[in-house]
């Protein structure tokens, strides 16, 4: 299918640079009211109008192609007409459920039922977010091994709820508000642009899954024995890092081996983002636990879920509740984009242009002075930008200067990684080949003038 109807056909479009009049009265009054960690908009300065597929509008009228997907949301794109239209329909019904049946949240099960990884059979729909997702799936593994610590990985990002920011490891967001939850240890993730073992991919044999095994099995670790480890199975915030192929099965085996229970956080690698289902497919690697959302409410709608082994299901009802235990409209919404997923082979739709889009970024790494390494996978991908390929010291500056111009020049992206110096790529999957080309040359331009007068 070719997906050009779906966004702006005249994208990019800069009528006037950003932000514009009406985008600035509209940042000016949101500083006056509103708290001071608000974020993307000081990165980004505009005010949103509309959206359509990978294409976004501000309220100047500058029309921009999107990259970023709303952090990662809108896989099926902005506006999707079809998930609009069942958005619409259960709006005229009914809009709130708390966790009683009804027939939106059926299909949504249904829907979730035909993806999922053999054997996890369960689904639970707790709090809206991917935060409590992640605190239901910590919750439940705690219940059910009835032990406390918590294995997490260097370069991870869980959320911000207090289980949640615990399991991530981004010390910016943390630090002035630790301890948060105890027994919470990080272990090195397969970063291997950053190896911290010093080792190649072709010829590392994975050490690092193997110092998971190490901590575990060694009495003098200093760790105790988790409820779970938890892992993305590909990286997002962390900066879009693939593991090599055998990582992520190690840790399965590692964590059968020492009966720990293997938590995959799918928020931002699910839903066909990666190039499969789920980024676990790559590998098929099952965990026991898996947390779903972004892109599970359809268009931004918020729901999340977590779907786990049939042997793990012993909680009494009411152990885990929460006002919004899915939404209706969000449900609906949810059922009919996996339906468009499904439909459309999104999956190998963004394996194939991720594919080609890797090979543009390749070709920057090869040019450019301060790319440090260009990686992903289907349409989560990277470029770390370094002041120097030798030494490889992160670029934070560069890569904040890369995003304002790319603005300026018509083109969305987000900014990742440990350093906060990975241009990150997460556009909507029903981008065009012709927007993801001229999105490319926006970034590859932005490079090259950073390069040049830095
Ligand atoms: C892998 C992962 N887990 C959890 C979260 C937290 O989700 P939320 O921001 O909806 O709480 C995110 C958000 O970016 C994420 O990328």
């Amino acid at each position: 299918m070719d997906f050009q109807d779906l966004s702006f056909t005249n994208a990019p479009l800069i009528k006037v640079n950003p932000p514009g009049p009406r985008s600035k009265d509209y940042l000016n009054y949101q500083s006056s009211r509103e708290g001071s960690a608000v974020s993307y908009p000081k990165g980004m300065p505009m005010a949103l109008r509309r959206a359509k597929g990978a294409t976004v509008e501000d309220v100047d009228g500058n029309i921009y192609i999107d990259f970023f997907g709303g952090a990662g949301v809108m896989m099926v794109g902005h506006s999707n007409p079809e998930v609009i239209q069942a958005a619409r329909d259960q709006l005229a019904e009914l809009t709130h459920a708390l966790d009683f049946p009804n027939p939106s949240r059926r299909k949504l099960v249904e829907a979730l039922s035909e993806v999922l990884p053999d054997g996890l059979d369960r689904v639970f729909f707790g709090g809206p977010t991917g935060s409590d997702a992640v605190e239901t799936a910590a919750k439940l593994a705690r219940y059910n091994t009835g032990r406390y610590p918590m294995i997490a990985f260097e370069g991870s990002y869980h959320g911000m709820t207090a289980g949640a920011l615990s399991l991530s490891s981004g010390l910016f967001f943390k630090e002035d508000f630790l301890p948060l939850l105890p027994e919470v240890h990080f272990v090195p993730y397969a970063y291997c642009y950053r190896c911290p073992f010093s080792k190649r991919p072709e010829t590392c044999d994975l050490d690092c899954a193997k110092y998971l095994d190490h901590i575990l099995e060694d009495p003098h670790s200093g760790v105790g024995k988790p409820a779970a480890v938890i892992v993305e199975s590909i990286q997002g915030e962390g900066g879009s890092i693939v593991p090599p192929e055998g990582f992520i099965p190690k840790i399965r085996e590692i964590c059968d081996k020492h009966e720990v229970l293997m938590i995959d956080d799918e928020i931002q690698a699910g839903l066909c983002r990666t190039g499969k289902m789920f980024a676990c497919d790559h590998t098929n690697t099952i965990p026991d636990i898996m947390t779903m959302s972004k892109a599970l409410g359809g268009v931004g709608f918020p729901i999340s879920c977590v779907a786990y082994k049939e042997k793990l299901d012993t909680w009494p009802a009411g152990k885990h509740i929460g006002t919004f235990r899915s939404n209706v409209v969000a449900c609906a919404a949810g059922a009919a984009a996996l339906n468009f997923m499904v439909e459309n082979k999104l999956a190998e739709y963004a394996l194939n242009l991720g594919a080609k889009m890797l090979s543009m970024f390749k070709e920057l790494e090869k040019d450019s002075k301060i790319v440090g390494e260009a990686r992903g996978k289907g349409l989560m991908l990277g470029v770390e930008l370094v002041k120097d390929k030798a030494t490889k010291e992160p670029a934070p500056e560069l890569a904040k200067r890369v995003r304002t111009l790319c603005h300026q020049r018509g083109l969305l992206i987000e900014i990742g990684g440990h350093y906060f110096n990975v241009a990150r790529f997460l556009p909507p999957l029903v981008l065009t080949k012709e927007l993801a080309k001229k999105g490319i040359e926006i970034f590859a331009d932005s490079i090259r003038d950073v390069e040049n007068y830095r």
